[in-house]
């Protein structure tokens, strides 16, 4: 056996964490292998409702080892909160484990997002302003503080002596926000780091025995492609190093490539966006607001609350999607959110200056001028969130599914109608 992805293919919060609930059920470990808390997984299940933004979705299943890799950055303060609150909801924590060589989210990379953000102005790029793209700068600009350096009290002292003082002079003199303390952020760091020390191993060996044993393992995707530093909208793009594409999912849990054979990239059965950048399907009107507000889980932010961008599925960037990350099979979420509509638009391809665009710009402005080229499709004005063999779904509703497939050019093999870990067709 090996070890399979779960990728966002557009731009988060396709329901990669309701996926990841129900795939884990075949895999022995789960790990999620980038981001930090700026993602927000959703998941409601005989247990109840969920937001997990730094715990695995495998964490439902007792039996289940989930990991949270080195390619994650981790603010203490969200995990033990987290860890907490599940506990206190019966969920067992006691088979998660940490990566020692994570990198840890500390108050300053917080306040320095905001900061930035604000500075920003009308530029600002809408961050989730968990702090997350500010440790990942320090990750690659190696004044970061890894957690095997974190759960040692000198190597943590040493550490924050070098960093602190440059990440003060940010502060007072770019920001003329006042500095932090060495001792407060030493003492509060070393309350945090005793609770942490349990979970921290070299999780790598986990995963690798696993594989030794012929077993399953499933890595966890954060975000989506189109948020991703190289092949997303720069750069209105999250920072996460290694990325959130299925490439990155072998270094964030470090393994080889080769040991990955199954790419499962999760799909809106429309659109969605959280922050700035541009989204050439967007339906900033009334359309917009019934897909934002239809069925039993509207469209807002699972990390901030924000109401989400809404807009028709867009082939053109779901397709590159498919290939960017080297998709194997599809799983399309919330197909039941169309239910009540006469008549779906599929974005087949973009217009631009009269011309055809079938490929994805990398061009800001060019993805800000394209138009879509739609394709109306009938609906099926039907309930789907009971169905759970394709062929009862309507006529209508089996049509819409192929031709996203033949669209995407791989087969969808997972349909979700509903929230609920069962509300769910495999083909
Ligand atoms: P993630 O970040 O990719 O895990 O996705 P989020 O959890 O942020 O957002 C997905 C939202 O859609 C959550 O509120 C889920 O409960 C919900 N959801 C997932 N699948 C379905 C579905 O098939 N139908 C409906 N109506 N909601 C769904
Ligand atoms: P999940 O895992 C949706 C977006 C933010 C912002 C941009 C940069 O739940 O799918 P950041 O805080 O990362 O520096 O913000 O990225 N963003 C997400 N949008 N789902 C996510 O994660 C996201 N993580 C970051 O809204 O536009
Ligand atoms: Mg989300």
């Amino acid at each position: 056996m090996s070890a399979f992805v779960v990728i966002g293919g557009q731009w988060g919060d396709e329901g990669k964490g309701r996926m990841v609930d129900l795939l884990a059920q075949d895999a022995t470990v789960v790990a999620r292998y980038s981001a930090g808390d700026n993602a927000g997984h959703t998941i409601i299940n005989h247990l109840g409702k969920f937001a997990l933004h730094l715990v695995p979705a495998g964490i439902f299943y007792p039996e289940k080892i989930c990991l949270i890799g080195n390619g994650v950055v981790i603010n203490p303060a969200v995990l033990l909160d987290e860890i907490q609150q599940l506990e206190s909801r019966g969920v067992s924590t006691k088979h998660l484990y940490v990566s020692d060589r994570a990198h840890v989210l500390m108050p300053y990379h917080t306040l320095i997002d905001e900061l930035e953000e604000d500075a920003r102005g009308d530029a600002a790029l809408e961050t989730t302003r968990r702090g997350v793209g500010p440790a990942f700068v320090d990750k690659v600009a190696r004044t970061g503080i890894r957690m095997a350096d974190f759960i040692e009290p000198d190597a943590l002292r040493a550490r924050l002596e070098q960093v602190l003082p440059q990440k003060n002079m940010l502060l007072e003199r770019m920001y003329g926000s006042p500095p932090l303390d060495l001792e407060k952020l030493y003492a509060d760091s070393v309350e945090y780091a005793c609770k942490l020390k349990p979970f921290v191993r070299d999780i790598s060996t986990f995963v690798h025995d696993a594989l030794d044993r012929g077993e399953q393992v499933l890595l966890e995707g954060a975000q989506g492609t189109l948020l991703d530093l190289d092949a997303g909208t720069y750069p209105y793009v999250t920072s996460s190093t290694p990325p959130p594409l299925a490439a990155g999912a072998a270094i964030g849990v470090g393994i080889g490539p080769t040991q990955i054979d199954r790419v499962i990239g999760v799909y809106k059965a429309y659109m969605t966006r959280v922050g700035a950048g541009p989204m050439p399907t967007e339906l900033a009107n009334e359309t917009g607001d019934i897909l934002r507000r239809q069925g039993p889980a509207p469209e807002f932010g699972a990390t901030t609350g924000r109401p989400r961008r809404c807009g028709w599925f867009d082939a053109v960037a779901s397709r590159y999607s498919v290939r960017v990350n080297g998709v194997t099979s599809a799983a399309l979420t919330r197909l039941d959110v169309l239910d009540n509509f006469p008549t779906i638009e599929l974005c087949t391809a973009y217009e631009l200056d009269g011309e055809r665009v079938d490929s994805f710009p990398a061009t800001i402005s060019v993805l800000e001028r394209v138009k879509p080229v739609f394709e109306e499709v009938t609906g099926w004005q039907e309930s789907t969130a009971g169905v759970r063999r394709f062929g009862d779904l309507p006529p209508n509703a089996q049509a819409y599914v192929k031709r996203i497939e033949e669209l995407l050019g791989c087969p969808i093999e997972i349909v979700s109608v509903g929230p609920e870990r069962e509300q769910v067709i495999i083909r």
